[in-house]
């Protein structure tokens, strides 16, 4: 049988990250898979970053993006790998094979206690839940990776993203450098929500 992507495997993850293949349920019922992004995901992450609308992809790059920037994946997938990083893609499996339905990416800022995140679901499935369970797998992780603090960079007249930060305890700050943005940020402590880790 065709091993799956879904069972590819990252040695190098430390073991509670490699518990969070995992899945997840949207409200409407549909299951999510979850893991983190491997260096194999690049054709998946290829067709995911097609299927966004122009609109989707100026709200998560700040900016016209045309294509996947070369080289992202594998970057991405380095990140995957990081012990201050995490990247997590949700995936959808169906009789033709699995597809990325969305993704999540963490990274660390100059204050070394805080981190950024960042989000993007596939246009044709926004809407159904699918932002959120990404951003509380990022605020799940973040205390294991060592931060008090994750903030996220969103334009002001983006009301999905700021509705998701809400439904998960984030306040918003005005953006100091630019009065198109805000900040969406919360505060973290160690163990935070380990609790809903189990699949
Ligand atoms: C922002 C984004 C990640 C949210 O993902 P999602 O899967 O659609 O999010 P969810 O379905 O979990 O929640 C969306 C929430 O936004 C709300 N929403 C959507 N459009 C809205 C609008 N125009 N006005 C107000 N609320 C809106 C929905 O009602 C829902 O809230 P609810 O659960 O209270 O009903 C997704 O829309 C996306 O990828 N956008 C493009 C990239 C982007 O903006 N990234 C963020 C930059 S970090």
């Amino acid at each position: 049988m065709k091993p799956s992507l879904l069972h590819v495997r990252t040695p190098s993850l430390p073991a509670w990250r490699l518990r969070l293949g995992c899945h997840r349920q949207l409200p409407d019922g549909t299951r999510l898979y979850l893991r983190p992004l491997v260096a194999a995901d690049l054709k998946g992450a290829d067709d995911f970053f097609g299927r966004l609308s122009e609109r989707s992809r100026y709200l998560r790059f700040m900016g016209a993006t045309r294509s996947l920037p070369a080289d992202s994946v594998r970057v991405l997938a380095r990140h995957s790998r990081d012990r201050r990083c995490a990247v997590v893609v949700a995936f959808l499996r169906h009789a033709r094979g699995t597809e990325i339905l969305g993704g999540a990416r963490l990274v660390g800022t100059a204050r070394r206690s805080t981190c950024e995140f960042a989000l993007t679901v596939v246009d044709a499935w926004q809407g159904r839940g699918i932002g959120r369970v990404l951003l509380r797998e990022m605020i799940d992780q973040a205390p294991a990776l060592g931060y008090t603090r994750i903030e996220g960079f969103v334009l002001a007249d983006n009301a999905a993203m700021l509705a998701v930060a809400r439904h998960v305890g984030m306040r918003v700050s005005a953006h100091a450098g630019d009065r198109g943005a805000v900040v969406v940020w919360r505060r973290l402590w160690p163990g935070f929500g380990r609790r809903r880790q189990s699949p």
